[in-house]
């Protein structure tokens, strides 16, 4: 009988511009596991049905983004406890059809990015983040983790950012408003996690928020500078950076999951920048 190559795949709506499966494959040819993973674009009401069928076709894990890793964190029979902190799931193994095990990697991915490749030290810093959203809820806990001296939430719907500070308050203190309460306080780290780059918008931040040694992330990825990084940059940001590496850091997180031995990542940070 014919070997079966282990399958993996991102799911999501919309998924064309996905770089995970060039991510994937970059890993696998660094570290010869032999596997196949390709992006699929899952009808809204069709992600558990999705899921199964991958099980029954050698589908071993799958990453999840938007819109599933809410739906993917309820059908995962069980969670790491990051996972379940955060209510999403990015990563699930597929032990068998009926064991699915989720994970969230992207605090990790984003931690790593900042210490490790953009080489920042959080422990005592001001940390700001701006959204109040599935993609900030996963990052929260590596965050504080870190011991910064601060970590403020800044929502356009001041609830939202209330609720999720609320909802760590066992882990420290964080700081929740809305965008039209930023004060003329200047952070050390500005983290932009909300969905506003996806359609070309800025959130209304005042530029006092940046001094001169303030470090500006934009979680999103895009091939040009987002308007996060432009604003930042005309503002005289320290230094601006998109979410590639989290983007990397977060897939080498869930191969290493998957496959048991973590990638290399720098070299293909370095190939995605170039694509
Ligand atoms: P994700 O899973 O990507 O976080 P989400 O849960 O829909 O997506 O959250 C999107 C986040 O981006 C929210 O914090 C949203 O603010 P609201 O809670 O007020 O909706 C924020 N957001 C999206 N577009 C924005 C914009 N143009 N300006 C400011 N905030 C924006």
């Amino acid at each position: 009988m014919a070997e079966s190559i282990d399958r993996y795949a991102v799911f999501g709506n919309p998924i064309e511009h996905s770089k995970s499966p060039f991510i994937h494959t970059c890993f696998s040819e660094q570290t010869g596991q032999r596997l196949i993973y390709t992006a699929e674009l899952v009808e809204l009401d069709d992600f558990e049905n999705a899921v199964a069928r991958f099980a029954e076709n050698n589908g071993k894990g799958l990453n999840i983004t938007i819109p599933f890793k809410q739906a993917a964190w309820q059908l995962a029979h069980q969670c790491s406890t990051r996972a379940q902190r955060a209510g999403a799931v990015n990563t699930l193994v597929i032990n068998d059809k009926d064991d699915y095990f989720g994970d969230n990697t992207d605090g990790i991915g984003l931690t790593r990015d900042l210490t490790i490749n953009h080489k920042l030290q959080l422990k005592n810093k001001h940390i700001l983040i701006v959204g109040a959203g599935g993609a900030v809820r996963g990052v929260i806990e590596p965050l504080l983790a870190s011991e910064p001296a601060s970590l403020t939430i800044a929502n356009r719907t001041k609830q939202k950012a209330v609720q999720l500070a609320q909802d760590f308050a066992d882990l420290g203190t964080i700081g929740a408003c809305g965008l039209d309460e930023l004060g003329d306080n200047p952070y050390d780290i500005i983290i932009n996690g909300t969905s506003a780059s996806l359609s070309g918008d800025l959130p209304p931040l005042p530029e006092s928020l940046i001094h001169a040694n303030t470090f500006c992330y934009d979680m999103m990825y895009a091939t040009e500078a987002t308007p996060f990084m432009r604003w930042a940059q005309q503002h005289g940001a320290a230094n601006v950076a998109d979410g590639k590496g989290m983007l990397v850091e977060q897939a080498a997180e869930s191969f290493r999951i998957w496959r048991g031995c973590r990638p290399d990542t720098a070299p293909v940070i370095e190939a995605l920048s170039k694509l």
